[in-house]
């Protein structure tokens, strides 16, 4: 069985309060996106995992989602099946983009499947929280407005595929770092992302660009200033727009067209090496 594992980004985040375990609460517009990394899982006695690709040495063991949600699904279905897992890996981690926890969720729906387990939509979404604040979303794809830490999700309906480059400055960030940075000097208050959620669901792409947001973005930029230099050179090869995504560093430039966002990351490729023209999606 082949399944993908697509990336995702955010239009907008916003940070709205703190629980009491630390966790953020969060007011999110996120967007599955082409870029993906791939899985190949076939049956097997027992459960392993391998690994190829650019980004591959950046994940260890004990991080290792996929395993993580192979035995958690084992476990939550009482099930003694197996599965070899292949991971082709291309997104890159510490971006913002989801990475790990797509593959996550990719696991959980190709296992569900492989195993015949049927566990219902709603079980599948609590075990995914359980793995990481974004698999759930992750497990629900397309356009979706995003609460809560990451579980409250109210699918969007998502139409026009919008041209994007994804650019990743040499280092990456830790999400846990970002937050912690963040707490330090929080913004005095959240901004609403109504006006964003409006604009994308007429498409509405100059009212989308004017409205957008992330609030996580001077800290990042803060703990990496090389993100400024990456949101410069999107805007230089004509971004309408040019923002990071989650808790970075990648940000995302949003292009009139394939063509322009196809040019626009060949020349950045030019100067970083993680760089890629890709674009939103209706659906995993
Ligand atoms: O859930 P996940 O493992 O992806 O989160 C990694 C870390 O990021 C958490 O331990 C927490 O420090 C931070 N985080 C947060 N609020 C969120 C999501 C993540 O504070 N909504």
């Amino acid at each position: 069985m082949v399944v993908h594992a697509h990336a995702k980004v955010n239009w907008s985040l916003a940070v709205t309060g703190i629980r009491e375990d630390g966790y953020h609460l969060l007011d999110m517009l996120m967007q599955t996106v082409d870029l993906s990394d791939t899985l190949l899982v076939t049956p097997a006695s027992g459960l392993s995992f391998t690994m190829e690709g650019d980004a591959a040495g950046a994940i260890s063991e004990g991080d290792n989602l996929v395993l993580q949600a192979a035995r958690l699904l084992r476990a939550a279905s009482n099930t003694q099946q197996g599965a070899a897992i292949h991971l082709v890996k291309r997104i890159p981690a510490g971006a913002g983009l989801g990475g790990g926890s797509a593959d996550a969720a990719a696991t959980l729906r190709a296992l569900n499947t492989l195993w015949e387990l049927n566990m219902p939509p709603q079980a599948l979404a609590d075990l995914a929280l359980f793995l990481g604040a974004d698999v759930p979303f992750c497990l629900a794809g397309g356009l979706a407005r995003v609460r809560g830490i990451g579980e409250e999700i109210t699918q969007l309906p998502s139409a026009p595929e919008i041209p994007l480059v994804i650019l990743q400055p040499e280092g990456g960030l830790s999400t846990p770092a970002v937050f912690r940075a963040y707490d330090a000097q929080p913004a005095p208050a959240a901004p609403s992302i109504d006006a964003v959620e409006a604009a994308l669901l007429c498409w509405d792409i100059p009212a989308l660009t004017d409205s957008m947001s992330n609030m996580l973005q001077p800290t990042a930029v803060g703990l990496c200033p090389e993100i400024s230099v990456c949101l410069d050179a999107l805007t230089a090869q004509g971004a309408l727009h040019a923002q990071m995504t989650g808790s970075g560093s990648a940000v995302i430039g949003i292009f009139p067209t394939e063509d322009h966002a196809a040019r626009a990351a060949a020349a950045c490729q030019a100067v970083w090496k993680k760089c890629w023209a890709t674009k939103s999606i209706a659906s995993l």
